[in-house]
């Protein structure tokens, strides 16, 4: 194998599994969430424990799991996103700086959702439409934030001629040069 396509771990096994499984469970509860019933609700429960896992192993994970090495300030995040509009984006090997914030984004938005289906269905909060709606603009806003991860990865990994998917996948991707960071 050549120098230059050479490869190396970046995304560790636990982030892989949680990622895909994750995307699974939140699918079939927004599929499931016109006949909301006991499958809905633990599908629900199912995505919170998964973002409770990936929560924990953000501090204890491996090097590019962590939340520290991947949320950047808000300085770093304007400049980054300058440099994507001016065409000049450098390669990061884990999340770069607005994947970084999509990352949060996404995790929290899947985490309001449990919350709010949840408080949903106590009697305390029970049947009160706001929450009803509540619950369902977060989801449209899951739907919204995912469109636009999907079209981040994919535009990325054009630009910087890889393949993103295939990389959360196998965990690895090419490895640094030239004026790639972390
Ligand atoms: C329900 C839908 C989805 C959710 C909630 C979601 C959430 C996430 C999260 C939390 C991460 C961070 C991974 C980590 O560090 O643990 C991530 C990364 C990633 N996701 Fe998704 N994802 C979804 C759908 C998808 C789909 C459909 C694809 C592709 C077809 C995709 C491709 C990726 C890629 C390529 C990365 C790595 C990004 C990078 O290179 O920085 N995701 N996603
Ligand atoms: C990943 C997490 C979740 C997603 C993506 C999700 C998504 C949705 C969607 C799209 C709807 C339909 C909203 C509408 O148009 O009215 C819905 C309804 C509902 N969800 Fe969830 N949900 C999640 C978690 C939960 C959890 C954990 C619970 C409860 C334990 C729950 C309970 C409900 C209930 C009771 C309804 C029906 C509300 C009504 O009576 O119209 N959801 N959900």
């Amino acid at each position: 194998m050549s120098k230059s396509n050479e490869l190396t771990r970046v995304w560790d096994p636990l982030v892989r599994l949680l990622h895909w499984t994750l995307v699974l469970l939140v699918a079939v509860a927004w599929y499931t969430g016109g006949m909301a019933g006991p499958v809905h609700e633990w599908l629900g429960y199912g995505a919170a424990t998964v973002v409770a896992m990936r929560l924990v192993w953000g501090v204890a994970g491996g090097p590019y799991a962590r939340f520290a090495q991947f949320v950047r300030g808000p300085r770093e995040t304007a400049s980054y996103l300058r440099a994507v509009l001016g065409g000049r984006a450098p390669r990061h090997l884990g999340h770069n700086p607005l994947g970084g914030w999509m990352v949060v984004a996404l995790l929290a938005t899947v985490g309001s959702l449990a919350l709010t289906g949840w408080l949903y269905t106590t009697d305390w909060l029970w049947g009160y439409a706001w929450l009803e709606q509540l619950h369902a603009a977060l989801g449209w806003l899951l739907l919204g934030l995912v469109a636009l991860h999907v079209c981040g990865a994919v535009a990325t990994g054009v630009k910087h001629q890889e393949n993103l998917v295939a990389a959360m996948f196998s965990g690895a991707k090419r490895a640094a040069r030239g004026d790639d960071v972390a």
